[in-house]
């Protein structure tokens, strides 16, 4: 496309149409007269950054800030995995993308490549370099190769940004060890332990069993630190403003590797406060909303996915709200939609998932979900208490049968996940394990149950079935699309064994990939059924996010409903979770204009719908994607 300004006269254009907004968040950060002047090195900073944007990108911001929302579209199918289980490093990545198109992918979430310590990293969390690739992945120059061909081929790549803390290795680190005290400021370090105990009177703890309390005292340094995750991951101050710019030019430089979703890591953790838990804080939302201003300005076409897995109301925050609406992240993760499917796999029903989600505050237009079912993490059981009171439960009592359903404590349940950071002192924990695992093929497999095994295909493919439809980025969680269950190879790792998120970070199986052509297979079940779907996805216009989702109550408790509308086409997506066949009235259904021509397609099954007596009946944890007409 031709443009007849110069990419340097748009982002003129740019930071004159946004500074007033940038001025005024980086003042309300920074109101100090002595921080003034760093306002203006931020001014210096801003086209020093968009000159070193390479010329290709920034082309292609243009281009992007033309044709509209590219995140939102139907398009759009994502796939998150570690590099080195994949297929060995970068390159051999880039030689599996015809089996990621052949799939359907066309956005990947990469792990963390960049350098790290060599023991304990929390999986690259812990990061000594912030661009760059740590070697076992390859070099910069591979990186480079892999985000060109990837471009080639209409495809878009998300990498982390780990904003919320270094790694103890990281240079700023090594010096404030060595006893620079400017960037001893760059942390939150102390002579002694009394502000450290004032701040953990009121902060939680992120991983109690591992690394308990938030902070941690450093012999060399002979000074106390703040590491609310790992002790080696150290906590970034950003009430000092130098930390802000440095971080800045960081993100830009791993940003002009051609990345065009930045995960926002750990990002309610950014901005902490005595007597608070130093998550979700205004200031965090408004240090939030200052980089997302800054990075529109430089490089437009790049944009951020906020991980806040908090709670539901907390989470919509990181749209921006107010003022900045709009002008936070682009993207957030729907983990409270994650959270709640597997609510209803254990509960076999669907009331807390439909209560909650009808309360979810609406996001603004321009901003979408990512909707997912597993990633490398654990699911936490950040329900809203009140909503299970309301249903009649327990809040404590439910979270307790979660566990004990999903962490083998009951016999009877088909899942095989482990316990996660349970906390002894508040009974609070999480769990882990791969999605086909909690669903009962570990089990089934192991049992040679026929059922059990059919069971977990089905519900795989009705909670993927959902994630594709519901409205956002689907996120196919690396080795999911082939039924990938525990691995447990991480218990015979040193730097790995007390941290059970690794029993779900699995190395794919590129011998059951061969063998997908064997249709009776569980795994290729999924397989094909997971390319269907997102086949159908791809081929209507009704699935982008146009904010065009309603939640539909129907009246049994067992079934989840919700509708994708347009002007031309509609969607209505049927999810039994229970083991038996359920039915549902059809007036409803008629009302929505399903039958006018007619019984309705299952494009699932790509066969029409019959009603008996005014029932549309579903198989056990059947999914049905209605379409209208
Ligand atoms: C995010 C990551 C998690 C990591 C943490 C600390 O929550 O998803 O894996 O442990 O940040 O960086």
């Amino acid at each position: 496309m031709g443009h007849k300004k110069s990419s340097k006269q748009f982002f003129d254009l740019r930071l004159a149409a946004n500074l007033g907004l940038v001025q005024r968040l980086f003042h309300q950060l920074y109101p100090k007269e002595t921080e003034s002047n760093h306002f203006q090195k931020l001014m210096v900073l801003l086209p020093k950054l968009f000159q070193s944007r390479p010329d290709e990108l920034k082309i292609q911001d243009l281009n992007r800030l033309e044709s509209g929302n590219w995140y939102q579209s139907e398009k759009m199918v994502g796939m998150q995995l570690y590099v080195e289980h994949f297929n060995k490093d970068l390159k051999g990545l880039q030689s599996k993308i015809p089996y990621l198109k052949d799939l359907g992918i066309n956005l990947l979430h990469l792990m963390p490549i960049t350098p790290r310590p060599t023991g304990e990293n929390d999986g690259g969390y812990a990061v000594n370099k912030y661009h760059g690739v740590a070697k076992q992945y390859g070099s910069s120059k591979d990186l480079l190769n892999l985000t060109q061909e990837l471009r080639k081929q209409d495809m878009f790549l998300m990498l982390d940004f780990v904003v919320n803390h270094t790694s103890d290795e990281f240079t700023w680190a090594k010096k404030a060890r060595a006893g620079d005290k400017k960037y001893q400021d760059y942390y939150y370090t102390y002579a002694d332990d009394t502000v450290p105990k004032a701040f953990e009177k009121s902060l939680p703890e992120v991983f109690p069993e591992t690394s308990p309390g938030n902070f941690t005292y450093d012999p060399e340094m002979k000074r106390w630190v703040m590491t609310v995750f790992n002790n080696y991951q150290w906590d970034l101050n950003y009430s000092n403003p130098e930390v802000f710019l440095e971080m800045l030019t960081n993100l830009i430089k791993m940003v002009n590797q051609g990345v065009d979703i930045v995960r926002f890591d750990a990002l309610a953790f950014l901005w902490k406060k005595m007597g608070t838990i130093s998550q979700n804080l205004p200031e965090a939302h408004t240090l939030i909303s200052l980089f997302r201003m800054c990075l529109q300005i430089i490089a437009p076409g790049a944009i951020f996915l906020a991980e806040a897995i908090v709670a539901p109301k907390e989470i919509v925050k990181y749209f921006g709200q107010e003022s900045t609406k709009g002008n936070e992240c682009e993207i957030a993760y729907n983990a409270s939609l994650m959270a709640l499917l597997w609510n209803s796999i254990a509960t076999k029903k669907t009331l807390l998932l439909y209560k909650s989600l009808t309360n979810v505050p609406q996001k603004p237009n321009d901003c979408t979900w990512i909707n997912y079912i597993r990633c490398h993490d654990d699911i936490g059981l950040g329900y809203d208490d009140g909503f299970i009171r309301e249903i009649g439960w327990n809040p404590q009592l439910h979270r307790k049968f979660l566990l004990d359903y999903y962490c083998q404590r009951l016999d009877w349940s088909p899942a095989t996940g482990l316990l996660f950071m349970y906390n002894p002192k508040t009974g609070d924990g999480r769990i882990t394990g791969s999605a086909t695992s909690l669903l009962g093929l570990e089990k089934g497999l192991a049992k040679k149950d026929k059922v059990l095994i059919q069971e977990a295909v089905s519900k795989m493919i009705l909670l993927y079935g959902i994630v594709l439809a519901y409205g956002g980025i689907p996120l196919i969680y690396g080795g999911d699309e082939i039924g990938t269950l525990n691995d447990y190879s991480f218990l015979e790792e040193t730097d790995k064994k007390d941290d059970n998120r690794w029993v779900n970070r699995p190395k794919q199986n590129w011998d059951m990939v061969a063998n997908l052509n064997d249709k009776k297979l569980p795994q290729s079940q999924i397989f094909n059924a997971v390319q269907k779907l997102i086949a159908i996805r791809k081929k209507h216009s009704v699935f982008a996010d146009d904010n065009n989702l309603v939640i539909h109550h129907t009246g049994n408790d067992h079934i989840f409903a919700f509708e994708r509308t347009s002007e031309r086409e509609g969607l209505l997506v049927l999810c039994n979770f229970d083991e038996k066949e359920q039915v549902v009235q059809s007036r409803w259904i008629s009302k929505l204009g399903y039958f006018t021509k007619g019984e309705p397609k299952n494009l699932v099954s790509n066969k029409k719908v019959p009603l008996k007596s005014g029932l549309l009946r579903l198989d056990p944890y059947q999914l049905m994607w209605l379409m209208k007409g």
